[in-house]
This record gives structure tokens, C-alpha cells and sequence, in this order.
């Protein structure tokens, strides 16, 4: 198993699924007993840069599951960076102060450098535009949890594929398995970046790029929506050009998709799933959130290898 977490691809396709029968074990015996605290005495560190609801709270949350301490930061502001400390040096604090680094950062690379000057593990939770491989894990186990597979289905990923780091790394995911076939959709700015056309062209993924999702939702099994990451645009004028250009309702669901579609999305939306697809059974994003607590808990658990306590 992994020890630092940067990529998806640092995970094998064995390696996701032990990952996923370890969740399913933990969702089974968490309720019943509200804590395994199998890394009691251990410390991690939540250093982060940018804002986050979903991955910030349910890793601490899966932290204090397995009975760890946990030390946070969040934003710059209130640490010493501020007074012009480097960021090597904010690193190697955390290190010293803890067992495991958590860190969100905007820029691409930001974890992995972390990663070379820590020497305990560290997760990648959000670097820039680059990757975001605890939520890839979490859209791979919501979607094998609902259509008992990840092989032979058509998957649609729509919205801002240019920015989005969660589509990055779920898109390099689904590499490592066989999907039927993935449509990459989206308006014409906010098309995939070359680097990555071209690296899921080298895997072999069965790709195609498409600019209506109409065009190819009667096909899909699973749709997997993004916000436009209004953060990301060096020029806020292109994000006012591109804002609002696409909107996922119930009414096209139900006129257009397959029955048993599965509508899946990271959080945050903004304006691009309509609130009035929530409490159809298309709906599934609620639980894939709900399943990160427990995909993270896993992670944690295999990463300081420990699984063999959790019975
Ligand atoms: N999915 C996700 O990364 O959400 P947050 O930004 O709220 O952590």
C-alpha cells in the first residue's frame, strides 16, 4: 500500500479495491461502535491553504474515529508564512508536530514537494488544478457501491474539465479499470488540457470529447458533474464569459437519461445541478460525500498499516 498519497496513479487498481472492502467494513462496524481507535496516541496535521467543507472536516473526522489528535491550520494568515517564513520550513514543523500531513495548497505540485521534505506520509487533498485523489477514491467507491462495478460502464464527466483537479484524478482512475466508454464534456474554453488528452490517450482510455451533454446522456450509466472553478482563471472576464453555460435539471434527466443513471458530484455546486434533482433517485452525491468519512478512515487505516485491528 502507498505511504505518501499524491496521485491517483501512485494507487494500482488490487490496491483500490483492498482499499474498498476495507470501507465497506469499516461502514459496517462504525455506526455500531462510533470509534475504532486503533491510532490512538498517533498526531496528524490539517494544513489547509484553501477553503474546503467535505475533504477538511472528514479527514478530521476519520482522524478522531481512529482515536488520533489532530493539529490544524487554515489559510495563511494565521501561521508564520505571513511574516515571510519558507514553506520547507512550515513543512518540516508539521513534521516534527505530527505522524501525518493533510495538506491543501493552490498550487499544482504543492504535495508533492511537501511530500520530499516530510518524511512522515502525507496526503494530497487538493493541489491547485493538478489532483485530488482522496475525492477520486471516494467517486470510484460511490460508484462501484451503486452499480456494483466500474468495468463495462459509460461515464459522462461534465462541466469545467480545464480546471476541475478531481476530474484530473478521476479521469487517471478510471485508467487503472475498464469502463465501456467516457464522454468529456464541456464548452469549448474549458476542454481538457492537452497534457492530460494526451496521457489518457498513452493509458488507453476509451475517450471521447463532446460539447452537449444531450448529445450522449441517453447513453451514460453514471454522470459525474463539476462546478466552473472560478478561483482557477488567471482573467476573471473569461470566467464571467463561460459562467452559467451549463445546467444539469430534472427535467432533461428524466426526458433524456436511462432509468438507473447515477448522478454523482465532488461539492461544492454552485449553479450547475439544480437543486430539484436532490430527492429524485438519480441523486447519489449526498452519499458519495457521506462515503468519504469512511474511504478516509480506510485510507488512514492502510497507510499506517494497521487493518488487521479492525474486526
Ligand atoms: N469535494 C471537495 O473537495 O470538497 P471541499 O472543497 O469542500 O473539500
Amino acid at each position: 500500500m502507498v505511504y505518501d498519497v499524491i496521485s491517483i496513479l501512485d494507487f494500482s487498481r488490487n490496491e483500490i479495491m483492498q482499499l474498498f472492502d476495507l470501507t465497506d467494513k469499516i461502514r459496517q462496524i462504525l455506526p455500531k461502535r462510533r470509534k475504532i481507535p486503533i491510532l490512538s496516541g498517533y498526531t496528524a496535521a490539517l494544513a489547509f491553504f484553501e477553503p474546503s467543507t467535505r475533504t477538511r472536516l472528514s479527514f478530521e473526522l476519520a482522524c478522531k474515529k481512529l482515536g488520533m489528535d489532530t493539529l490544524t491550520i487554515i489559510g495563511e494568515s494565521a501561521i508564520s508564512l505571513m511574516k515571510g517564513e519558507r514553506f520547507s520550513d512550515t513543512i518540516r514543523m508539521l513534521d516534527s508536530y505530527s505522524d501525518l500531513i493533510l495538506i491543501r495548497h493552490p498550487a499544482d505540485g504543492a504535495s508533492r514537494f511537501a511530500a520530499e521534505v516530510a518524511e512522515s506520509p502525507v496526503i494530497n487533498c487538493g493541489d491547485g488544478a493538478h489532483e485530488h485523489p482522496t475525492q477520486a477514491l471516494i467517486d470510484l467507491y460511490t460508484i462501484h457501491k451503486f452499480k456494483g462495478n466500474i468495468n463495462n460502464l459509460t461515464i459522462g464527466i461534465l462541466g469545467d474539465v480545464r480546471f476541475a483537479r478531481t476530474v484530473v484524478s478521476l479521469l487517471r482512475g478510471l485508467t487503472l479499470f475498464d469502463p465501456k466508454k467516457v464522454y468529456i464534456i464541456s464548452p469549448p474554453f474549458l476542454h481538457l488540457r492537452d497534457v492530460y488528452r494526451d496521457e489518457l490517450k498513452k493509458r488507453g482510455l476509451n475517450f471521447e470529447e463532446k460539447d452537449s451533454l444531450l448529445d450522449v446522456l441517453p447513453e451514460l450509466d453514471v454522470l459525474y458533474v463539476v462546478r466552473i472553478q472560478k478561483e482557477r482563471f488567471p482573467d476573471p472576464s473569461d470566467y464571467e464569459k463561460v459562467k452559467g453555460s451549463y445546467m444539469v435539471t430534472h427535467k432533461i434527466i428524466k426526458e433524456y437519461a436511462k432509468d438507473d443513471l447515477i448522478i454523482l458530484h465532488p461539492l461544492p455546486r454552485v449553479e450547475e445541478l439544480a437543486l430539484d434533482i436532490d430527492n429524485t433517485k438519480y441523486a447519489k452525491y449526498f452519499d458519495q460525500a457521506k462515503f468519504g468519512i469512511y474511504v478516509r478512515i480506510a485510507l488512514i487505516t492502510l497507510i499506517f498499516g494497521v487493518q488487521d485491528k479492525i474486526s
